[in-house]
């Protein structure tokens, strides 16, 4: 079956999430924070960040899937660089029961890893996966083809944190790494550390 890329609308964004989850089973971000809270609780803090970003301007944030038919079988979010003066960040309200102290401990490293590097006017790669089913057949490197195609036009670097996988599908982009950063999460239980890698591409 043929494969069809789009902007997302928002009624995908439910698909997208379950997508997501499917893609990302054993990601630490979709167990540890709601082993109290609940998969429902997990579910309305993604669906509220998509509306937030959906909506976002400043900077501007573009919604891909790719479809099967009728069957959303990828997406890739990504935006554009930040605008003048600071973009409201996202103030997200965690559902009860959600682990703070995951949130704090993992968003509070990332960003301080990112602060090292200068990424102003860097095009950015947020959220990106595709369906375990639909794997290994090309699906994502024609949503990052697609993004990519936008950031050339503008003559603009980019950039990206990636999963292990992720690296090695950045890397035949000309994707270069800038740096590691590796998250214990042992006081969360038998975890193995969180590990991402802070990519970057020069501009064409
Ligand atoms: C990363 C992901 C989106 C790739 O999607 P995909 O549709 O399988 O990607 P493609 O088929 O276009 O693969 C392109 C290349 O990426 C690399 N790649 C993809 N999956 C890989 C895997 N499991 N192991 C090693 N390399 C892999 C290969 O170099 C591959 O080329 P090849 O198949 O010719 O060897 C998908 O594996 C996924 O959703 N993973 C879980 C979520 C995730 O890690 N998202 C990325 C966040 S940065």
């Amino acid at each position: 079956m043929s494969i069809r890329i789009r902007t997302a609308l928002k009624k995908d964004f439910l698909a997208m999430h379950k997508m997501d989850l499917a893609a990302n089973a054993t990601h630490p971000f979709y167990i540890i924070p709601w082993k109290t809270a609940g998969v429902g609780a997990c579910e309305a803090f993604i669906l509220d960040r998509y509306e937030y970003l959906y909506h976002s301007r400043n900077p501007e944030y573009t919604f891909l899937v790719a479809t099967a038919g009728d069957e959303i079988v990828g997406y890739l979010i990504y935006r554009k660089p930040l605008g003048e003066g600071e973009p409201g960040e996202w103030n997200p309200t965690f559902p009860n029961g959600t682990n703070l102290n995951f949130f704090d401990k993992v968003f509070g490293e990332v960003k301080a890893a990112k602060k090292q590097y200068n990424l102003k006017g860097y095009w950015e790669l947020e959220g990106f996966a595709v369906h375990p089913n639909w794997q290994r057949k090309g699906v994502g490197s024609t949503l990052v083809n697609k993004f990519l195609e936008s950031v050339d036009a503008d003559h603009a670097k980019c950039c990206v944190r990636a999963s292990r996988i992720g690296k090695s599908l950045y890397e035949k982009f000309g994707f270069k790494m800038m740096g590691v950063v590796s998250i214990d999460l042992k006081e969360f239980g038998d975890y193995e550390p969180y590990t991402t890698w802070d990519m970057q591409r020069e501009a064409v």
